[in-house]
């Protein structure tokens, strides 16, 4: 299984996904700033690898700290979990990582703990936080694979496999535990545009571990599932609220509703750092805007006319209505989401 992050004594070494499929380079970052730089300029993303960052990223600037006393350690840890928060607002994995961090670094400072102590157990829960992740995934990947037919070719969009977790994946999970159970699947994987996480990344990994993929362009999945071609849509998430809206990769809103008017299952695949309860719908979830030039340029080759403004969210937010099942970690949710999601969050 490709490493996507991996702590070391030196920094932390991620994969640059920027540079795949052609050049796979493990670069290491040996600063908290550095590895902010990282998250933001998508060298590691996804919503769970982007929480494993930031939490390995709070514990390099606690154990490289310069600080010569608890008060001091204390003011530069907040300026390092504001450094980590800044970098990209939708993925909640993002925020719950930091927080867990941050609960532990409070509770060791109440209790008189030294730095070099305090270092030890933050690099520890970091850890502690990529080995669940997945764990979680396998087990979301055991769950979801029962909703799949044992023949047949699933749509996903972006990418959320190993690349966008600490390995195995989300919805490439579910896909992985369904082969591994002996199923025949193919695997369409959208472009998507403009940052072509399925050209690149998805396509990549599948291919990898010798798993049938093939890339369709966005705009080709309605025509697709109008040919009965799709069986079923497994995508991933980065904010689910509490009535089980759903923001992911930009573009996922519009294969949701293709896959309703087909009568084709549209399945999320999210462990529960992934759900923000705290929020009612996804009306509150903050929508990511990234530079323009990631929409004028393809490889550094502008392929819009100089001066014309692009418009580049990154993400868009599905309604509940239109997701199937939500498959967690701790089982499968169903509507109604409100009441399901509670449920399962208190199992
Ligand atoms: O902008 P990205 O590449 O970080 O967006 C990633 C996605 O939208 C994924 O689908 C999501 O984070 C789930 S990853 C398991």
């Amino acid at each position: 299984m490709v490493k996507t992050i991996e702590w070391t004594e030196e920094g932390v070494r991620m994969i640059d996904q920027r540079k795949l499929p052609t050049v796979e380079e493990y670069p290491i970052f040996k600063t908290y700033r550095d590895i902010a730089g990282a998250i933001r300029s998508m060298v590691i993303r996804g919503a769970p690898a982007i929480g494993v960052a930031a939490a390995m990223g709070v514990a390099l600037g606690v154990r490289d700290s310069k600080a010569t006393n608890m008060a001091e350690l204390r003011a530069e840890f907040d300026e390092i979990a504001e450094t980590l928060a800044g970098t990209r607002p939708t993925a909640v994995n993002l925020f719950w990582a930091i927080e867990r961090m941050k609960r532990l670094f409070k509770e060791l400072a109440s209790e008189g703990a030294d730095k070099r102590l305090v270092a030890d157990r933050l690099i520890q829960e970091a850890l502690a936080i990529q080995a669940e992740d997945i764990e979680g995934n396998k087990r979301i990947g055991r769950f979801g694979q029962e909703l799949l037919p044992n023949s047949g070719t699933i749509l996903t969009h972006c990418n959320a496999g190993a690349l966008a977790t600490a390995g195995y994946g989300t919805a490439l999970g579910v896909i992985r535990a369904a082969v591994e159970h002996g199923k025949r699947l193919r695997v369409l994987a959208d472009e998507t545009r403009p940052f072509l996480q399925g050209a690149r990344l998805t396509a990549w990994e599948l291919w990898k571990d010798g798993i049938d993929v093939r890339v369709i362009s966005d705009n080709m999945a309605g025509s697709f599932m109008r040919q009965g071609l799709i069986d079923a849509v497994v995508v991933g998430a980065d904010r689910i609220a509490a009535n089980g809206d759903v923001a992911n990769k930009i573009g996922t809103y519009p294969v949701a509703v293709l896959a309703k008017q087909h009568e084709i299952p549209f399945y999320v695949a999210a462990p529960f750092s992934t759900l923000d309860l705290k929020i009612p719908d996804g009306s509150h979830i903050p929508i990511e805007q990234r530079d323009p030039s990631e929409m004028t340029h393809i490889s550094g080759v502008r392929v819009v006319p100089d001066g014309v403004p692009v418009f580049n969210p990154a993400f868009d937010v599905t309604p509940n209505s239109f997701v199937t099942a939500i498959i967690t970690d701790r089982g499968i949710a169903v509507p109604p989401y409100i009441e399901n999601l509670r449920r399962l969050n208190h199992s």
